[in-house]
């Protein structure tokens, strides 16, 4: 869905880009025709232009989440399509890139074509849907990565929700080595995570989660996928990284002569604001998710990754589950928790203590997830790209609650923290699709993101 009229976004700072990638914050207005930005410049004016008035906001590039589990089709009862991007345009997110494990899982262009029209129908905004790569399609990637809508593959080399898993060299290869387009790859050793599921034995608890799921679990799944990738020249993402001995050793280790950003890697806002032992004290199953929320030690060493580039992206791994799924007994209680509505409040809250720039949020959900995927038209304001943004006051104070969540499951482990710093309008290909808080375009429907 295209606006033709002419809109204004007015009085704002915008987080902007240079053509030598250097990124400023400027007062300039923008504005916006078709669906795209037509200019940016310093007092715009137009008689019959509607103004959306960004006193006091800053307007960045519409933020893009890399990494959800929207449910559909098959665990509708978890959540839906409507329901997770709702959440996520409430959450100042523009498009949404959704993992295979549905029932059916995501592994064939029909598979893909079907989420692709149910978005249609449903998503509040834009969209990409992931390959799932298994051993029965492991040659076929090539063929089916280049079906519209696809965002790229997944690999789960370690079981998590669901039956999706390539946990032997061969299998691994055979995917890497099938087509071009980056890999999005759950890190955990199936191998270990089967025999270390004895230290649950004799006391099943959730605080041992970090300890079944360890530290080594993660890193041996992590060198695996990054020789692999050096070897055959394939684009990878390494998702959800949790360890300190992860981001030391991609540190060194991510970098390749010839191909630029062919190692790229993700980590969630959870694993950068809880820590153990006080989730699983105070939250229970709810802290629970793949790979683990680890100790204080860890999460100190994911923001030196964040701070020194070695990651590049943020993304929720959104994955949620009914709470009385999750009140089973662990370990039969499944791993995820809800994300997309909060993770742009959770990281303004970390610019506001001072432990992220704005600057450097949005190089973590819009440059850099846009360059990496190799998206079309988004990540940046510039003329003639999308007009999709996330507007945000930074000092306005706001309070997370189970009740503010839109997703099918109405929880979130972040229930009543407060933060400073929540987003205001989101506009997408032109239209503001919430403001203050409120749906003002129930009927707009996003469309899948295109690729270069
Ligand atoms: O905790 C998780 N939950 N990690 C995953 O990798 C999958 C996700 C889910 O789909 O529930």
């Amino acid at each position: 869905m295209v606006v033709s009229m002419k809109t204004i976004l007015k009085n704002g700072y915008c987080v902007i880009s240079d053509d030598k990638n250097q990124t400023s914050i400027s007062p300039l207005d923008i504005s916006i025709e078709n669906g795209r930005i037509l200019e940016i410049s310093q007092n715009l004016e137009s008689p019959n232009a509607k103004i959306i008035d960004c006193k006091n906001l800053m307007i960045l590039p519409g933020l893009i989440d890399t990494q959800v589990h929207f449910r559909e089709p098959g665990l509708t009862h978890k959540e839906d399509l409507h329901h997770g991007s709702l959440g996520a345009i409430f959450g100042g997110i523009t498009a949404f890139f959704e993992m295979p494990n549905t029932k059916p899982n995501t592994i064939t262009p029909a598979d893909i074509q079907n989420k692709v029209s149910i978005a249609e129908k449903n998503s509040f905004c834009d969209f990409g849907f992931f390959l799932g790569a298994c051993a029965e399609n492991r040659s076929l990637i090539a063929e089916y990565e280049n079906t519209p809508g696809c965002c790229g593959v997944k690999i789960f080399m370690g079981s998590s929700t669901g039956s999706l898993l390539v946990d032997n060299d061969e299998d691994l290869e055979a995917v890497l080595k099938s087509g071009v387009r980056r890999v999005s790859v759950h890190c955990e050793d199936e191998k270990r995570l089967i025999e270390r599921k004895s230290t649950l034995n004799s006391n099943p608890n959730v605080s041992l989660h970090p300890l079944w799921r360890d530290e080594e679990t993660a890193l041996i799944a992590t060198q695996r996928i990054v020789t692999l990738a050096k070897r055959h020249k394939r684009k990878i993402h390494v998702l959800h990284l949790t360890t300190k001995q992860e981001v030391l050793w991609l540190k060194d280790n991510k970098h390749h002569n010839e191909i630029e950003d062919l190692i790229t890697c993700e980590v969630t806002p959870q694993h950068l604001t809880l820590a153990a032992p006080d989730c699983y004290d105070q939250l229970g199953t709810l802290a629970q998710m793949n790979p683990p929320i680890r100790n204080q030690d860890h999460q100190d060493e994911l923001w030196k990754a964040v701070h020194n580039k070695t990651i590049d992206v943020v993304g929720s791994d959104h994955a949620p589950h009914t709470l009385q799924e999750k009140s089973n007994p662990y370990p039969s209680s499944p791993s995820g928790m809800t994300g997309v509505q909060t993770t742009v409040p959770l990281l303004l809250d970390h610019v506001h203590n001072k432990r992220l720039t704005l600057e450097r949020l949005v190089d973590l959900m819009a440059h850099r997830p846009a360059k990496i995927f190799n998206m079309k038209d988004r990540g940046h304001i510039q003329k003639g790209f999308l007009a999709n943004f996330t507007v945000v006051d930074l000092k306005k104070e706001m309070t997370i609650t189970n009740e503010w969540i839109k997703s099918k499951s109405q929880w979130t482990p972040f229930h009543n923290k407060k933060v400073i710093g929540c987003p205001i309008h989101t506009i997408i290909n032109g239209e503001p699709v919430v403001s203050y808080n409120q749906l003002v375009s129930p009927e707009f429907r996003g469309r899948a993101v295109e690729f270069n």
